[in-house]
């Protein structure tokens, strides 16, 4: 099985998050892959990229609750070319900051929610990330990716030595 990360970032956090849960997590799954979100649509998520992987969205929030710039052709592709994506098995890691209090995490929570609304299969709960806690994003991400990806696992059937 393959994790396909796929990075929203405006200042790169979403980026480095991405980069500790390939270190942290490269005994669970066959591969990690990273993708920015830049010149994505949804053929990112095809049946022939989906086959044997699991997608993780790992985006940040900007503007008024929006996705990041990156982001917008790929989050805008799921309304304007909409594809019943009942193969794609996902999970979410939004990054955001508490001070936005009525958009807090909106970025990756609206991927959520899109991926949803086409039939995607989401994985778990969506963690989210609070800039204004002072805690590491690589450091508590990589570790609830790792709880994450395991239970994944496991659910499809799969043990990290068969992955
Ligand atoms: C101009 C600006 C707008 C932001 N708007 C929001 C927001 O609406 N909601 C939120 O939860 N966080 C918001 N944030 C916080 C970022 O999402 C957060 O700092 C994140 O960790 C940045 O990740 P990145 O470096 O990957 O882009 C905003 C940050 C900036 C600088």
């Amino acid at each position: 099985m393959k994790l396909k990360i796929l990075v929203g970032t405006m200042t790169s956090t979403a980026d480095y998050v991405a980069q500790a849960i390939q270190m942290d997590c490269a005994d669970l799954v066959s591969s990690i892959e990273i993708t920015m979100m830049d010149d994505l649509d949804i053929s990112v998520f095809d049946a022939a990229h989906a086959e044997d992987a699991i997608y993780l969205i790992c985006s940040s929030t900007y503007g008024s609750g929006d996705v990041p710039d990156n982001a917008r052709a790929l989050y805008e592709s799921l309304a304007e070319q909409p594809q019943f994506l009942g193969h794609v098995r996902y999970g979410v890691m939004a990054l955001g900051d508490r001070t936005y209090l009525q958009t807090f995490c909106f970025g990756g929570k609206k991927f959520g929610e899109r991926l949803l609304d086409l039939g995607a299969q989401r994985i778990g709960e969506v963690w989210c990330h609070d800039a204004s806690s002072g805690t590491l994003p690589e450091t508590e991400g990589a570790e609830w990716c790792r709880q994450w990806l395991a239970s994944a696992l496991a659910g499809i059937g799969q043990s990290a030595a068969t992955a």
